[in-house]
Parts: C-alpha cells; sequence; structure tokens
C-alpha cells in the first residue's frame, strides 16, 4: 500500500497520516524514497547557517516557551551590536554563507531601527557576501520591508501548528498571540519579497498524527520555501509542562519528526528543510539523522558562549557550553557521518523560492 501512496504526485490527508504511521518495511520505503529525493533534487549537500540567539527578552507568553515573557527564572540579556557583529563576521571567515539572527520577540521603531542598523552593519563588513536570515517574530508589514531592503532575504515564522484549535490551547487568548494574525505575518513576509520559512512542533500534547499530516498538507498549500521542525521538549517553567503525562515517549517524537522531515521532502523536493537543534536533544545523532531522512540545512550556534545557557527555550538544549569554534569542527563530522558534503561558501539559496520567483531561468 505504501508503495502506491509513494508513486502519488498529490497524496492527501489519508495518505500522509499513513506514513506517519509507516512501520517495518513500509518505514523501511519511505525513508529510501525521501533520500532518493533529495539526491536528485537538492543533492547530498549542507548549507550551513551561523544562529546568533541575539536577545532572550520576549514581549509573548506562549504557554510552551522556556523564555516566555512571565517566565522570571531566566537571566534576560540582549547582546550588543558589537556581539552580534562580530559573530556574523566569524560566520563569514568561517565560510558560512549564511547566518540566521534571532531573538525574542520585541517589536517598536527602535527594534526596527536597530535590526536595521545591524544588516546595514553585516553587509558592510562583509562586503555584502553573508545572507541574512531573520527570526524576530510578528511585526508589521513596513518593518519587513524596511528589514528586507537593508539586505535581510529570509525570514523564518513558525506556524507552531496549522490547527486554529490546537494553537489556541497553546498560546493565551489575546489579540497579542492571534492565530489569524501569524497566517497574515507569513502573507506579509512573502510580499515584502522575503524566502519565507515556517515549521512546527511535533508531539505536542493534544496533537494527533492527522494534525501533524495537516500542517504537511498546509506547508504545501501555502507553498513555503524553507522548514525548520522538531520535537516539542517539555520545559519546566512553563504552563504547558502540567501536561506532560500527555506526551508521547521521546523517542517516539523523535521517530515522528524524522518522518516529517521525510514525508515534506517527497512532498516539497526542493525547498531547503533544516535540521533542529531539538532532535539533538533527543538523541545525540539526532541532527545527522535528520540530514539523513531529508534535511539540507544545518544550524551551528554561533552565539557568544557567555549568554547560551539563557537561551532555554526547552530543557537540555545541546551545545550550550561549546564555543564557536569547537562547534565548526563538530559540524563537519557529523554531515560526514552521513556521507552528505558541506557546502561553504554557498549562500545556499532555497531552489523553491528561485524557480517561483525567475521561472525563465528553469
Ligand atoms: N520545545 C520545542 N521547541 C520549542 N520552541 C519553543 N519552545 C519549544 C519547546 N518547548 C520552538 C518554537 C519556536 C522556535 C524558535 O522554537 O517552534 O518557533
Ligand atoms: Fe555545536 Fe556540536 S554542533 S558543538
Amino acid at each position: 500500500m505504501i508503495d502506491k501512496i509513494l508513486e502519488k504526485n498529490d497524496p492527501g490527508l489519508s495518505d500522509v497520516t499513513a506514513l506517519l504511521n509507516a512501520e517495518g518495511r513500509d518505514r523501511g520505503l519511505l525513508f529510501e524514497k525521501a533520500r532518493q529525493v533529495k539526491a536528485e533534487h537538492v543533492g547530498n549537500k549542507v548549507y550551513l547557517r551561523g544562529l546568533i540567539e541575539f536577545s532572550n527578552i520576549c514581549a509573548k507568553d506562549c504557554f510552551y516557551c522556556g523564555i516566555r515573557r512571565s517566565n522570571s527564572r531566566v537571566p534576560r540579556y540582549d547582546l550588543s551590536d558589537e556581539e552580534i557583529l562580530n559573530a556574523a563576521y566569524f560566520a563569514y571567515k568561517n565560510r558560512y554563507g549564511s547566518i540566521v539572527m534571532q531573538s525574542g520577540e520585541l517589536t517598536g521603531p527602535h527594534f526596527t531601527e536597530r535590526v536595521e542598523g545591524l544588516l546595514d552593519g553585516i553587509r558592510e563588513s562583509t562586503e555584502g557576501n553573508l545572507r541574512v536570515t531573520l527570526s524576530c517574530g510578528e511585526q508589521t508589514p513596513e518593518t519587513y520591508e524596511r528589514w528586507f531592503r537593508a539586505g535581510a532575504d529570509r525570514y523564518l515564522l513558525r506556524i507552531e501548528t496549522s490547527s486554529r484549535e490546537l494553537y489556541s490551547r497553546l498560546h493565551p487568548n489575546d489579540e497579542k498571540h492571534s492565530f489569524d494574525k501569524r497566517l497574515q505575518a507569513l502573507r506579509d513576509l512573502r510580499s515584502a519579497g522575503f524566502q519565507v520559512g515556517t515549521g512546527v512542533m511535533i508531539g505536542l500534547p493534544f496533537q494527533t498524527t492527522e494534525d501533524l499530516a495537516r500542517d504537511l498538507l498546509w506547508m504545501k498549500s501555502i507553498d513555503i520555501d524553507m522548514v525548520g521542525m522538531g520535537p516539542y521538549l517539555e520545559h519546566k517553567d512553563t504552563p504547558l509542562y502540567t501536561y506532560r503525562d500527555l506526551l508521547l515517549p521521546k523517542q517516539a517524537r523523535f521517530e515522528l519528526s524524522l518522518k516529517m522531515i521525510a514525508i515534506l521532502r517527497i512532498l516539497m523536493k526542493d525547498i531547503n528543510i533544516a535540521a533542529s537543534t531539538a532532535m539533538q536533544t533527543i538523541d545525540p545523532q539526532g541532527r545527522e539523522r535528520a540530514i539523513d531522512a531529508g534535511a539540507n540545512v544545518f544550524m551551528p550556534n554561533i552565539t557568544p558562549c557567555r549568554v547560551r545557557e539563557f537561551y532555554k527555550l526547552y530543557e537540555d538544549k545541546p551545545c550550550t557550553d561549546e564555543n564557536p569554534d569547537d562547534c565548526r569542527r563538530c559540524v563537519e563530522q557529523r554531515i560526514a557521518s552521513v556521507s552528505n558534503d558541506v557546502a561553504y561558501d554557498e549562500w545556499g539559496d532555497s531552489g523553491h523560492y528561485l524557480k517561483r520567483t525567475r521561472p525563465a531561468d528553469r
């Protein structure tokens, strides 16, 4: 039965759900197909994005997140402009090709201007040779446009779950945490010109396998360019911790995450898919296994050591005591262990985005 589904051009909800439930021989066929699609459409190489977690100050209160505003146990930090520019330069010097600047969600003219200034600074110090992805939450369309003009060209904004009902159980019920606004933000990012990335958490309390299948079909329906997704990991200082007894065992969440990646690779052959750090929290080889399942982006953490331990969205986050140099060495080994090559000095734009925006080059 799985063989038939894997041949379909346009699998439906029951097909994708069946793939998520595949076991034994069927499971093997799923991963084999994903590997084949990856080799054919994006190649067995992995793009690097140096991840700079530049501030853990957040105005939001998502029920799952360790740096939510109401968690008074986390010391808050905000890197200096100099520290951020140095980290970006480190990525450039180490031939990473690209960085991701991530922070808690802050809004307002001061924040917009600050990020704009940082983008200018990065462009100057790297002569425009470093691609920048932003991951700074929901902003106004004007802010997105300003950041795009200042040189950022990709933006990550996870939907967390495409189920409106589940979304409302994971967030306070107010204007700041509106599902509709999140959907609108994704449309605004697309209009501003960004390569747009989204993603979901896998194995949330109350989440069903069918919800996850719908997540994948939703990503396809909005024609997304990039995806980062990984297992939900409970954090004891958050409200969602109350429901920890409802969770699947961590290994099952990990297995579902691998299957989500493999199925997405088959559904959207030329997009960029990240091997999320959360995968490595459950399995020491988690990110390598994600690459083997279909991911083609790896995000070495280049946040200065002094603050790393404070950016804990979930507990047991790996690599919080390594310095950026150690990370660099370890990344290459990890990627080679699954017979993929590191793409140094490559921007690694989403092939999907390039085809969508420049169809003449096809
Ligand atoms: N477990 C796993 N992922 C989490 N994130 C936030 N909190 C958790 C958690 N407890 C993810 C969200 C967010 C991204 C930056 O980190 O998907 O969008
Ligand atoms: Fe950072 Fe391993 S990836 S130390």
